[in-house]
């Protein structure tokens, strides 16, 4: 039977600043998602926070750019927003661009990650939430679990995935997308991925020869960008992903492995500097440091005809306490940097800058070098 796996997330209000989500907020989401429930529209839902940003983890059978979905999504973030400006929640409504619903909430502000899917015997999905980062922050993990031997022991020793994946990457400013296959462009996809304010990796795929159903994802990643849609910062696109895992997919451990190199990411405080990505429990998903440093939380479940598991906190491990440490030492030396490069991200990357300002200030003091 085939499932959709829709995570919808956005920041309705940040408790204090954009540290952490006010548990009113998430009760008024589980309100909202257990009336969808009741009424058959959702099969079985979750609600997370990371940081400041409140995750919507849904099943149901209506497909992916369900109007229904979507609109359920809307009206949960509009409620919580309500909430959240009673309270008085710092940015309330943050990602909320629109007043008007109009059917699809791509490109609203919400960020966005649904597969469709033939579910297996046994089917372990991972939902990884980030906050104070972009959704180029995937590229490097994703591109480790479906791509890199030295992650992915599979990819040598298993036959069932030897072969490879196919990655759909997107260009997020030229708006196009191209699908690239691994091992053979491996050099060609890195030369894209690289640069991951540009290129994102939304989707992989199995190969023809696997035994997974061909084109059903087994992972993809939200790809919204904020500031493209408002024209204005208006904060990060902290993004998520779905990845599914075992039988002719990276085996569950191979997966976390992709996180365990605390490596630097765009976005920390005011989306403007470079800052080490580390794995922390859900209680820990609270940016607090310089409103950071960027953190990933992630959640196992096993799905079974639309119907969810308990989720495993799955980095609430000592297993990555020395991943974390390495995370704070880099913490400690990018922030020596204060405003220099590469810790504050090179002038056109900026979410803020006075540097206008500045320029125009010394105008007439600028002169010509004889
Ligand atoms: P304010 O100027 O509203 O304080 O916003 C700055 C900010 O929160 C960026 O992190
Ligand atoms: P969020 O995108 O998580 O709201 O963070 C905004 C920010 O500027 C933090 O300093
Ligand atoms: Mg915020
Ligand atoms: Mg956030």
């Amino acid at each position: 039977m085939k499932t959709t796996f829709s995570v919808i997330k956005a920041d309705v209000g940040g408790w204090p600043g954009h540290a952490a989500v006010h548990p009113s907020l998430k009760e008024i989401a589980d309100k909202k998602l257990r009336e969808a429930e009741e009424n058959g529209l959702l099969k079985d839902f979750y609600v997370a926070s990371c940081g400041d940003d409140l995750e919507l983890i849904m099943t149901h059978d209506r497909g992916v750019d369900s109007t229904e979905i979507h609109s359920l999504a809307w009206d949960t973030f509009c409620e919580a927003t309500e909430k959240a400006k009673e309270l008085g929640l710092y940015g309330a409504g943050q990602d909320l661009l629109s007043d008007a619903f109009s059917g699809n909430i791509r490109g609203m502000g919400p960020g966005i990650a649904e597969m469709e899917f033939t579910e297996r015997k046994a089917e372990p999905v991972i939902v990884f939430m980030m906050d104070k980062t972009e959704p180029g922050a995937f590229n490097l993990p994703v591109f480790k679990i479906f791509a890199d031997p030295f992650n992915t022991a599979g990819l040598i020793i298993d036959p069932s995935i030897h072969d490879g994946f196919i990655f759909e990457v997107w260009d997020i400013q030229e708006h196009k997308h191209v699908f690239m296959e691994t091992p053979e462009e491996m050099y060609d996809l890195l030369a894209l991925i690289g640069a991951k304010s540009r290129f994102v990796i939304k989707r992989v795929f199995p190969k023809k020869t696997s035994k997974l159903v061909a084109k059903e994802p087994v992972a993809v990643i939200s790809t919204e960008k904020l500031y493209q849609i408002a024209g204005e910062y208006i904060g990060k696109d902290d993004p998520v992903g779905v990845i599914r895992a075992q039988s002719g997919l990276p085996a569950l451990g191979e997966v976390l492995e992709g996180f365990s190199l605390p490596y630097l990411v765009s976005g920390w405080m005011r989306g403007s500097h470079n800052g080490p990505l580390m794995p922390v429990s859900l209680k820990n998903a609270r940016c607090t440091r310089f409103d950071g440093p960027p953190r990933v939380v992630a959640l196992g479940f096993q799905l079974k005809n639309g119907k969810l598991t308990q989720p495993v906190d799955l980095f609430d491990d000592p297993a990555f306490d020395s991943i974390r440490l390495e995370a704070q030492h880099i913490t400690d030396y990018m922030r020596r940097h204060g405003p220099f490069e590469p810790h504050r991200l090179p002038l056109q990357d900026m979410e803020y800058t006075t540097l206008p300002k500045v320029m125009k200030k010394l105008q007439r003091r600028f002169k010509k070098i004889k």
